[in-house]
């Protein structure tokens, strides 16, 4: 099977939607693949949705190292994109190109998702120019949550101008799509329609060219927590609680093991 790369993702543009989710581990992400999903991202949502932090900022290299590495082992076909972690590259162009290669050679992941829109442009720049494909993020971006808290982004007019500076800034300097989180749906709309390359939504309406989630969000595995944008797709949470409760009765009423799964 071919694997898709960052050109043949910002080629879906118009052609169709692109659905794409996290992963953050090889099972997960080897059914992803094989159900079709064209765009991976090892989100530093594992901060939040594996690794039990408040929020993204305590993620490391190493954390998404290990998780990406496990997330491509699992891919044959999907793009893996791999989040870069709060102060792995906002010091510095080096900074970001030294430990961008790092992930890319101890992961095998095809592109890097950075956070960020004009400002972040020469870093995007000097990534793509040094041989690392790009995902942007814009928006609400979750490592700015200390100074963006979880508000809804480009609600004033000079908002929503500077959020279509930032699509335009991030496809100049050759990222090969964008994330944008959190912003009403008719400047999502907006946003899709003034660049070339793919938007893809989280929480900004359906006029994106294509939308991203949180794994464990849609499988019902993030507890109370759940944005508006969010669709449950399952309640895993639900059944893992019946699950553990059946084996725990199981085992103290002994009906656990049988003799089916006892050894002569
Ligand atoms: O870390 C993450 O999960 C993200 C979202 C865009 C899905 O950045």
């Amino acid at each position: 099977m071919k694997t898709l790369t960052p050109r043949a993702i910002t080629a879906m543009k118009g052609v169709e939607k692109i659905a794409a989710l996290t992963a953050y581990d090889y099972r997960t992400a080897r059914i992803m693949d094989a159900a079709g999903i064209p765009l991976i991202l090892v989100g530093d949502s594992v901060g939040t949705t594996l690794l039990g932090y408040a929020n993204t900022l305590s993620v490391t290299l190493a954390d998404m190292i290990r998780h990406a590495a496990a997330v491509v082992r699992g891919v044959q076909r999907a793009l893996v994109a791999v989040d870069m972690p709060f102060m792995t590259y906002q010091a510095s162009i080096a900074q970001a190109l030294r430990n961008g290669g790092l992930v890319i050679q101890r992961t095998g992941c095809q592109a890097l998702k950075i956070e960020g829109g004009e400002f972040r442009a020469p870093t995007i720049a000097a990534l793509v120019q040094n041989g690392i494909p790009v995902l942007a993020h814009i928006g609400l971006t979750p490592q700015s949550i200390q100074v963006l808290g979880t508000r809804v982004q480009g609600r004033s007019d000079a908002a929503a101008r500077q959020l279509i500076a930032d699509a335009r800034a991030v496809e100049a300097a050759g990222a090969f799509a964008v994330v944008v989180e959190t912003v009403p749906a008719a400047l999502g709309a907006e946003v899709t329609a003034a660049v070339k390359i793919p938007v893809i939504g989280i929480g900004a309406g359906p006029g994106c060219d294509g939308q991203i989630l949180v794994i464990n969000d849609i499988l019902g595995l993030s507890g109370d927590f759940r944005p508006k944008f969010v669709k449950p797709y399952a309640d895993l949470g639900a059944q893992i609680t019946a699950a553990v409760s059946a084996y725990q009765a199981d085992v103290q009423n002994a009906t656990y093991p049988g003799p089916e799964h006892s050894y002569e």
